[in-house]
């Protein structure tokens, strides 16, 4: 079997956490951290000691911290974290001006060192600066995706299954919309174990639900006091990047650019994907009722208002 590469651009928080589930999980061969020279020396400490777990998982994980982007060179999977996280009393959108510059950096070093990836990235505000790599890269849409849905629709899953008392592993839900407070987090469709939520909860009980899966982010930035989530934000991550590498076929919510697919036209939008060996691979439409279009247009109007700010 070919050996895997998997480049993290960005080894802070997500991204050697990432590092970590790789290795736990043998996802690949190598794994090569690129960050700031001046952060290097940390990553090259973190790398070390994540591969001194190696022997305790029975595996054998190749993992290295570099600030030369020749070392990604073939990556097959090239996961973009780079950028700064938000403090309280910061919004996603705050971020855009310092993240975008950073976007457009590393987008021509990894279309020359790795034109054949399956790109994730999580830098926030995630669909703006996604947007921004697919036009920068050149890479084809179906090789670019933002982490929004798959995270978004796990914090859904989990505040069901808590309001619910049952297993969250029944629960099936789905997050659309742009990472933000305006995400649309579907109650019509979700369900336990083939019972609708809506009719087990309240509507007060559905709106606290909707309430802490749009704001869950926030929420955490505001106790950790200092940067974002990662420890959710890596295993969704991981969800996206397995269903590429073993061909799952799964459906995730990610930001991809949709072209006509529930009426958007050129805007990266968290939307059912199907996520396979060809990235992804297409787009799952569902019928929206009048009150989910009109969160639809919402959510996208502020996606288009941020990607109007940035020249490209
Ligand atoms: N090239 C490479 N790495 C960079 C660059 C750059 N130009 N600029 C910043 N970095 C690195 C930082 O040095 C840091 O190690 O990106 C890393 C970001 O890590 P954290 O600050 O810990 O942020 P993290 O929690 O991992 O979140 C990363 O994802 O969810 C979003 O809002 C979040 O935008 C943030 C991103």
């Amino acid at each position: 079997m070919k050996r895997r590469k998997i480049a993290l651009i960005g080894g802070g928080q997500i991204g050697s956490t990432v590092a970590l589930m790789i290795t736990q999980r043998e996802l690949a061969a190598d794994v090569v951290v690129l960050d700031l020279p001046e952060n290097v020396n940390p990553i090259k400490g973190k790398m070390l000691d994540i591969s001194h777990l190696c022997p305790h998982y029975d595996v054998d994980v190749n993992l290295s911290g570099t600030s030369d982007y020749a070392d990604i060179e073939g990556a097959d999977v090239v996961v973009i974290t780079a950028g700064i996280a938000r403090k309280p009393n910061m919004t996603r959108e705050d971020l855009l001006e310092i993240n975008i510059n950073i976007i457009k950096h590393v987008a021509e070093q990894v279309k020359q060192y790795a034109p054949d990836a399956f790109v994730v990235l999580t830098t926030n505000p995630v669909d703006t600066i996604t947007h921004a790599f697919h036009k920068i890269s050149g890479f084809p849409k179906n090789r670019v995706a933002g982490l929004s849905g798959a995270l978004d629709t796990g914090r859904f899953a989990f505040f069901i299954s808590q309001a619910t008392g049952v297993s969250v592993k029944d629960v099936s839900c789905l997050v659309m919309g742009g990472h933000g407070p305006t995400m649309i987090p579907l109650t019509r469709t979700a369900n336990v174990a083939g019972v609708p939520v809506t009719s087990m909860l309240s509507k007060d009980e559905l709106d606290e639900v909707i309430r802490n899966t749009r704001e869950a982010g926030t929420d955490i930035v505001n106790l950790l006091g200092t940067g974002s989530a990662y420890f959710s934000s890596a295993s969704a991550v991981m969800e996206m990047v397995v269903s590429y590498l073993d061909d799952k076929k799964r459906i995730i919510a990610s930001s991809t650019l949709c072209e006509g697919e529930y009426g958007i036209d050129g805007y990266f939008l968290g939307v059912p994907c199907v996520i396979g060996a060809g990235g992804v691979e297409r787009v799952v439409e569902i019928d929206l009722d009048d009150d989910e279009n009109a969160m639809l247009q919402k959510t996208l109007g502020v996606v288009k208002a941020s990607v109007a700010e940035i020249k490209l």
